[in-house]
């Protein structure tokens, strides 16, 4: 399926000032545009909105929401026709096509085609606020099936994959998939699913990284820290974790790697190299690998989840 690229995240938070405080106030996103519940914001080099929230009475997520181009449409249309699944077409602000799908996962999937352009902010630099995040970059995914999920990926949806983690018995853990070029659009988590692990954004430098760390220090919120500022094995790039008011995880991202060879061999790494979490030696969080965000149905209900068969966490935990 001719999928551009990941396009935008929609999360039920349960107050929608906090969020923004968190979101625009800390992290400098920009608020485009607040309507009723719901307020649409991103990054400084996007030219359509990424990330939408509305106030609601539990925090979850609505939307992951992936572009197309108009041959994607079409293939996403006779896709969620030929599997049955549920859908429907909708409309939001500046996107006038949108193909709402429940994956056969259970993940509540968005592709919509060409957007409205926003205002370029690119080099507006006098009007940059935090640490300048730029775009959306990638979704994690909790997933008691990693492996089907992967193979479906790929072969259903054309995702590429660039890394993967094994155990020692060959059982795939987690992978990354791409579509635009480098390391993720989307990943896999082993783990309890379908639920949000956790959703990216690029910035501009490592430098960008570590003042969104002194930021949140500043503003004595050292406690929505829960991992990094380090460097992924795993995608090489540099990275800071941090949990939203509701506990959504957002990660901030920059300096992976170019993967548009169509024959680039994908790097394997096993489970419990202290290297393949954080490339310096540093050990994960718990919570890393065990907390993440309820997605929605269609009907906007909790979709139900399941523990993985693959139990147990990495070795390299604090
Ligand atoms: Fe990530």
């Amino acid at each position: 399926m001719a999928i551009v690229r990941v396009g935008f995240i929609e999360l039920w938070v349960r107050d929608l000032e906090k969020s923004l405080e968190f979101y625009e106030g800390l992290l400098g996103f920009r608020l485009e545009r607040k309507e009723g519940k719901s307020a649409y914001l991103r990054g400084y080099e996007e030219l359509e909105w990424s990330l939408k929230l509305t106030q609601a009475e539990l925090p979850a997520v609505r939307s992951l929401g992936f572009k197309v181009d108009e041959r994607g449409m079409e293939e996403a249309q006779a896709w969620v026709e030929q599997e049955g699944l549920p859908h429907r077409l909708e409309t939001d602000w500046g996107r006038p096509r949108m193909l709402r799908v429940q994956d056969p996962f259970g993940y509540p999937l968005v592709f919509y085609a060409g957007a409205e352009k926003l205002p370029r902010m690119l080099q507006e630099y006098h009007l940059y606020r935090g640490p300048g995040i730029l775009r959306i970059d990638h979704l994690n995914l909790f997933s008691p099936e990693v492996e089907r999920a992967t193979r479906y990926y790929q072969e259903r949806l054309g995702f590429r994959l660039t890394e993967y983690t094994e155990d020692e018995e060959g059982r795939l853990w987690a992978s990354w998939l791409h579509r635009k070029g480098n390391v993720h659009d989307v990943a896999f988590t082993n783990g309890e699913g379908p639920r949000l692990h956790h959703f990216a954004y690029w910035l501009p430098d490592p430098m960008a990284i570590l003042k969104a760390a002194d930021i949140l220090a500043g503003a004595r919120r050292t406690n929505q820290i829960e991992r990094g500022p380090g460097r992924h094995g795993i995608s090489n790039a540099m990275f800071l974790y941090l949990k939203d008011p509701d506990g959504h995880r957002i990660e901030l991202y920059t300096s992976d790697y170019l993967t548009v060879d169509p024959d680039l061999p994908p790097v394997r790494w096993s489970l419990n190299d202290p290297r393949r979490q954080t490339l310096w030696g540093h050990r994960t969080p718990k919570s890393w690998f065990l907390e993440g965000s309820l997605l929605l149905d269609l009907e906007g209900k909790p979709l139900p989840t399941r523990s993985s068969p693959l139990v147990g966490i990495p070795e390299h935990v604090t």
